[in-house]
């Protein structure tokens, strides 16, 4: 007979506990225990027919012995994806993709289905979510598709293990980890214990069929559904969907990768037929930049291997409070307040009696500390109402003495700033030395900086 026993669960970060308590001691929400019964029997022991299958080689292997060799990496034909993969995607990796609800999750993996499907890579399209009907209207908005397309809907983890292990897909998608449910685990679907066993199971079945596996994970705020945090460290790749809903752009982030950087973003476009790759971000996110508007300044921020030009906007009136108001939006709060505390000692600039906003267009968000500088320098463009001039870019680390210091790749960053026709770029002065070859090279010309004070004199 199988032991029963109840365990909570904090429903935002997995933290077990044999008592229900108000916090969570693991990330302090409030109000996220939820009492789940788990069966003692352990997830290694469970009879999967899928670590079961044939004779088992017991035998550890060399580096050397490892092949690495044909198909290893298959690549999407979506480059913005290929790219967050790390080149493609890898034999038998599990991978994650979260995102609030409507934000496209299940439109790029049908997207992503197609595109292997049409190449002749055997695709199961797995959804707990929609019917076939509706998971077809999607499709025919999408475009066309294959024979190699499989489609099947069910939750039940037994019959979708089965349907793998018969029909030997080449990829699957599991849309999503969220209405799964595993009948050797007790709870309701969307528990944690339970998105945990499915996960496990679904690990453990990429790694011995060394099939890949896309898992759709719904990001939620409220306790009822165990959000994809809880899964993080158990795949192998964490992708995040992120993007303003009332937008139409994209963007997908890798929070881990075990097989490529972290650091890349990958941009879409969502039109009436599907995600549609947006090459060229800094063109798409300066669409419509205001000319000679005071408090506007383009920065220039890696994301990975790819620069990327992005308009800072800034704001700063006179107060009707007691308290100014300060917000930042797409940036840190705290970086902002900071580099106003440095404007105010270091440039004499008085914001105590100023309201003061930053905004970042486009809806990203911009956590580079080379943007420094052309926040700096569009708070003091708003406060002194003169515009600097449009075809300028910035960038730059500001320290607390007002300092400008060096950014990693300035030669990248220059040479996408004159790619883009911008004439003029400000930059720190210590990035100069790598970058006298370029002078004569390029069109656009270069203004070194030592700190605050000298980008002001020089732009207003
Ligand atoms: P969806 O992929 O269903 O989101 P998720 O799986 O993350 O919940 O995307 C739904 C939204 O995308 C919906 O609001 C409609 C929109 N959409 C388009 O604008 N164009 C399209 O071609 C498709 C398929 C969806
Ligand atoms: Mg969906």
């Amino acid at each position: 007979m199988k032991e029963k026993k109840s365990i909570f669960f904090c429903q935002n970060c997995g933290y077990e506990s044999a008592k229900w308590m108000g916090q969570c001691p693991g990330c302090h929400e409030w109000n996220t225990f939820v009492e789940e019964t788990v069966s003692e029997k352990k997830a290694g022991k469970r009879t999967s027919s899928a670590s079961g299958r044939g004779e088992k080689d017991l035998r550890p292997k060399t580096l050397s012995e490892i092949d690495l060799t044909a198909g290893h990496r298959m690549e999407t034909g979506i480059g913005e994806l290929d790219r967050v993969l790390g080149g493609g995607i890898v034999k038998g990796a599990l991978m994650l993709i979260g995102g609030d609800p409507g934000i496209g999750k299940s439109t790029l993996l049908l997207q992503v289905c197609r595109e292997l499907s049409d190449k002749g890579v055997h695709v199961l399209y797995v959804s707990g979510e929609e019917s076939l009907q509706q998971i077809k209207l999607r499709a025919l908005r999408i475009g066309t598709f294959t024979d190699n397309l499989k489609l099947y809907c069910e939750t039940d983890l037994d019959d979708i293990q089965r349907v793998i292990e018969n029909d030997k897909p080449e990829l699957v998608v599991i849309d999503s980890i969220q209405t799964m449910y595993n009948e050797a685990v007790s709870s309701s679907p969307g528990s944690v214990s339970q998105v945990r066993e499915t996960t496990a199971v679904l690990l453990r079945m990429a790694k011995t069929l060394q099939v890949p596996v896309f898992i759709v994970g719904h990001v939620t705020k409220d306790g009822n559904v165990a959000g994809p945090r809880v899964l993080e460290h158990m795949v192998d790749t964490v992708l995040y969907f992120e993007g303003d809903r009332n937008q139409s752009y994209r963007i997908l982030r890798a929070a881990k990768n075990r097989f490529g950087s972290t650091n890349e973003i990958g941009v879409f476009e969502m039109r009436s037929g599907g995600l549609e790759e947006v090459k060229n971000p800094s063109e798409y996110m300066l669409d419509g930049r205001p000319e000679d508007a005071s408090g506007s300044v383009v920065a220039c921020s890696m994301e990975g291997s790819r620069p990327i030009m992005i308009e800072i906007q800034a704001l700063v009136s006179r107060t009707n409070f007691n308290f100014p108001r300060r917000t930042a939006n797409g940036t840190d709060f705290n970086r902002v307040n900071l580099l106003m505390a440095v404007l105010e000692k270091r440039a004499r600039i008085n914001l105590s009696q100023s309201d003061a906003y930053i905004n970042i267009t486009g809806g990203v968000r911009m956590s580079e500390p080379a943007v420094d500088l052309a926040i700096i320098l569009a708070l003091a463009s708003s406060y002194k109402d003169i515009p600097v001039p449009a075809d300028t870019v910035a960038f730059g680390e500001v320290g607390l003495s007002g300092e400008i210091r060096s950014v990693t790749m300035a030669e990248q960053r220059v040479r996408e700033a004159a790619k883009l026709g911008f004439g003029k770029v400000i930059l720190p002065n210590a990035c100069m030395r790598s970058l006298e070859k370029l002078q004569g090279e390029l069109k656009i010309r270069m203004y070194p900086v030592r700190n605050v004070r000298e980008a002001i004199d020089c732009m207003l």
